[in-house]
């Protein structure tokens, strides 16, 4: 609970960007503003705390960010804030700049940070924002479907081309560690298979029968995505050429995936969580994270949050694999 009247709250983006970061950031000033707040922009995220880096936002700074992607706090990964001494100095920063709350806007690492910084006496709000959809806490994080459509935008074209010279694509996607953004893009681009690492990897069943069984059912071209936590789509395309002797084309989609505009979904439901994690500052809730649940908004606390899991939904695997198994 914070317990006295917030004045002043200092909004932080922290951890790999997301598109949609602008759109909660313009949020939190705007709605901090209209409930009589001030808000400082502290920059390069939980780094910046500690350095004393900010801007002071006002109505005008958040003008024209809704559609960009990015963020204009910038972002890091901080080490110093991993250590007492750094968060000390972080909070001698909220105490200088009489920052009376934090709201947090990035995915697990920063909801860490989060909960260290609320355990040092300052209330901490997070909204989660991270291109893997990977946190536990809320069914969508911020970022996730911009990226999609994306990856999406680059298999089709590389589909294009594929197709032309009768080849097989392998694509790495990006997820850190989790497979919801291959999965999603699998089914959306209609790959010919996907690997994540939720699944155990049997490379004949999961890969070189489902080329085998495309190309009886009269396909010329092939395309496999590869999770960036399986391995490397490189080596993936070399056994792909040892077993098949194809000659696979290998695309790495990389930070091509966090750029861009923010599409409809990303700026709506930024806003959302913005909004709502200034209020719960003005209504006297902290330490929570702003999560979907259902399409619906919801507060969980950080402590809480970090515990919780999301799990791959494996029908959608199985949804992939009946796509392709029309020739059968
Ligand atoms: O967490 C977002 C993410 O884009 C992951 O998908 C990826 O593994 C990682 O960040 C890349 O981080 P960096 O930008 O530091 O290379």
């Amino acid at each position: 609970m914070a317990e006295k009247k917030i004045k002043r709250i200092g909004v932080l983006t922290s951890g790999g960007d997301a598109p949609g970061m602008n759109a909660a950031v313009r949020a939190v000033v705007r709605t901090a503003i209209a409930n009589d707040m001030e808000c400082i922009g502290i920059l390069r995220g939980w780094q910046g705390l500690i350095n004393s880096d900010f801007r002071k936002m006002d109505g005008t700074s958040v003008n024209h960010i809704l559609s960009r992607g990015g963020t204009i706090l910038y972002t890091a990964r901080s080490d110093d804030f991993m250590t007492p001494e750094g968060r000390d100095r972080a909070v001698a920063t909220c105490k200088m700049l009489g920052i009376d709350a934090v709201v947090a806007i990035g995915g697990d690492g920063t909801f860490r940070g989060a909960l260290e910084l609320s355990r040092l006496g300052v209330p901490v709000v997070g909204i989660p924002a991270t291109i893997d959809n990977d946190l536990g806490c809320s069914n969508y994080t911020i970022g996730f479907d911009t990226a999609c459509n994306t990856a999406i935008e680059c298999i089709d074209r590389l589909r294009d081309t594929m197709q032309s010279h009768e080849r097989c694509s392998v694509v790495e996607v990006m997820g850190r560690n989790a497979g919801f953004l291959a999965l999603y893009v699998s089914i959306a681009a209609g790959a010919t298979a996907v690997l994540v690492p939720e699944r155990e990897l049997d490379f004949r069943r999961d890969v070189i029968e489902r080329i085998q069984n495309s190309r009886l059912a009269g396909n010329t071209h092939f395309m496999i995505v590869v999770a960036e936590g399986v391995g490397s789509a490189f080596e993936i395309g070399a056994r792909i050429k040892e077993e098949l002797g194809m000659d696979p084309r290998v695309t790495v989609l990389g930070h091509i995936q966090r750029g861009g505009a923010p599409n409809a979904r990303d700026r709506e439901t930024a806003t959302r969580m913005g909004y709502r994690a200034v209020k719960a500052l003005a209504e006297g809730r902290a330490d929570c994270i702003i999560g979907t649940k259902q399409g619906d908004i919801v507060e969980v606390s950080i402590e809480e949050a970090l515990t919780m899991k999301k799990h791959l939904q494996m029908e959608r695997y199985d949804v992939l694999e009946a796509m392709g198994n029309f020739g059968r």
